[in-house]
């Protein structure tokens, strides 16, 4: 059994979260016992992958979630659709970071995360999330969240960075499988590439906004994310004290198209920049490879280079 712990002091405060972490503790060890074993690929579309980790954990999960919470709804990443008209609903990615996984890259995770749904909600409207847990098998950290109650990683309480600018920040992105070419994230990943200490790009959403939670980085933005991968980790930057947005600042959504999570000082600085770049402003200009190579073709020949 895993030695990450649940928050001690608080444990039978935990309403949810201390329960769902005893089985996210389990669905890890299976991952990594795939990992370990190696796995074979299969494609879902051009580049998305899936393994039978994700399967297999899935109906896992979806299994011990209903032992644990009978009357709980679960919605899972690999097709899991069970009682959505429950009061309380568990949004499941058995595997986050699959690309990872199936390299052999060690930097994936289980993420869980329960919304309350009201009886008067839209399908479209969301609930307050109140219950998060995300745990990363291969460095055995358990993140975990409950609303108005905290956040901790490893049963220590967790607190978002200080840092107060984006230049002083490191920060995250992560870009989609599906429909690359309409992505146009690439331009901001330039642009922050060159006004922050860097931009991660990890492969692990949930672990990404998990990591904003813990401090280690001031920021993580993607287009396109789905509950799945995105309800735990609001929940667990909100109650470490960050602030999760659209990209124009209104309040996120779980079905999001635009996730903006922050240490909260920087959100402002971060909104400014999206503004900007939406309407078309403030792109730094960097050379061109043909650029690059007149001026190595320059240099080889010992002439004078501008770059
Ligand atoms: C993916 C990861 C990745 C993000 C993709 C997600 P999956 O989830 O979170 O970091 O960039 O948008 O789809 O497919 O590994 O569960
Ligand atoms: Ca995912
Ligand atoms: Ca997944």
């Amino acid at each position: 059994m895993s030695s990450a712990g649940l928050p001690s002091e608080k444990d039978a405060e935990l309403e949810w979260a201390g329960r769902a972490a005893r089985i996210a503790l389990e669905a890890g060890q299976k991952l990594k016992e795939f990992f370990v074993a190696g796995v074979e690929t299969e494609y879902k579309g051009d580049v998305d992958l899936v393994t039978v980790a994700d399967r297999t954990v899935e109906a896992f999960l979806r299994q011990a979630l209903l032992e644990e919470f009978p009357e709980h709804g679960i919605y899972g990443e690999e097709g899991t659709r069970d009682r959505l008209e429950s009061g309380l609903r568990w949004y499941v990615d058995p595997l986050d970071g699959t690309t990872n996984f199936a390299h052999g890259f060690p930097h994936f995770c289980v993420s869980m995360g329960l919304e309350e749904r009201g009886p008067k909600l839209r399908d479209d409207e969301d609930g307050p999330i109140v219950a998060a847990v995300i745990y990363d098998p291969m460095r055995d950290e358990l993140f975990v969240a409950e609303r108005g109650r905290g956040a901790w990683l490893n049963g220590r309480r967790m607190r978002v960075s200080t840092t107060p600018v984006l230049g002083e920040s490191l920060i995250a992105t992560g870009f989609p499988s599906r429909k690359r070419h309409s992505s146009p994230n690439i331009h901001f990943y330039h642009e922050f590439t060159l006004r922050s200490h860097g931009v991660r790009r990890a492969g692990s959403a949930a672990l990404d906004l998990a990591y904003v939670a813990c401090g280690r980085l001031e920021a993580f933005w993607e287009f396109h994310l789905n509950p799945w991968d995105t309800a735990a980790g609001f929940l667990l930057v909100e109650e470490a004290g960050g602030r999760v947005t659209s990209f124009d600042g209104a309040l996120r959504k779980l079905d999001s198209q635009e996730v903006l999570a922050s240490n909260g000082r920087i959100h402002e600085e971060l909104l400014g920049l999206f503004a900007a770049m939406f309407r078309g402003q403030d792109l730094a200009v960097i050379p061109t490879a043909a650029e690059y190579a007149a001026s190595r073709r320059a240099r080889q020949a010992g002439e004078a280079a501008t770059i």
